[in-house]
């Protein structure tokens, strides 16, 4: 009986131990979503998805047009994208944050995340990742590092290659 209890015991320790990790991510088109599942997978972590409030348009998207929402969004640091629900990141010791790199940092629905989230998410392991058509994520992480600099960032993860 004791055995029984204590193996029990054990499943429910390593079942509280393997949810500590939050893979949150926004994807507009759906790489950094496959990303985000490959990641959630490995890490046996649970799989949240940053949405907007308003999707985006392939219109949104259109880099070419500098009036396209994307384009006003990256030109304005201050801008902040409503987002859809919000998150409980209480439960969680390190949190992935991924997205797809738009002008070479975070979409600003990024920062609208962090922000929501800014003092829950203090003293947690905060890793970035990414995909891209050809850019790294240094400047996405330097960014984040001297935006949000009260957060444990750790090195990023561009994970272009499936
Ligand atoms: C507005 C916008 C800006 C982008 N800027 C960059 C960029 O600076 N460097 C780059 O390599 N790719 C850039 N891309 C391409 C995306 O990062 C890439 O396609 C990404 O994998 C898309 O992820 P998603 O499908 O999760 O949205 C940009 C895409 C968009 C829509």
């Amino acid at each position: 009986m004791k055995r029984i209890l204590l193996a029990l015991f054990c499943a429910a320790c390593m079942t509280s131990m393997e949810a500590k990790t939050l893979v949150a991510y926004f994807s507009a088109t759906g790489t950094t979503k496959a990303a985000a599942e490959r990641l959630a997978k490995q890490h046996d972590a649970r799989l949240w998805e940053i949405e907007p409030a308003e999707p985006y348009t392939a219109a949104d998207l259109d880099w070419r047009n500098d009036k396209s929402r994307s384009s006003l969004e990256m030109n304005d640091p201050e801008e902040r994208p409503t987002i859809k629900r919000c998150t409980d990141v209480t439960p969680y010791d390190t949190v992935y944050v991924g997205f797809p790199i738009w002008w070479g940092i975070c979409p600003r629905i990024i920062n609208s995340w962090l922000d929501n989230n800014l003092p829950q998410l203090e003293g947690k392991t905060m890793i970035p990742f990414a995909t891209s058509g050809s850019s790294g994520i240094e400047e996405a992480e330097a960014y984040l590092k001297k935006t949000y600099p009260t957060l444990n960032w750790k090195k990023g993860l561009l994970l272009n290659k499936r």
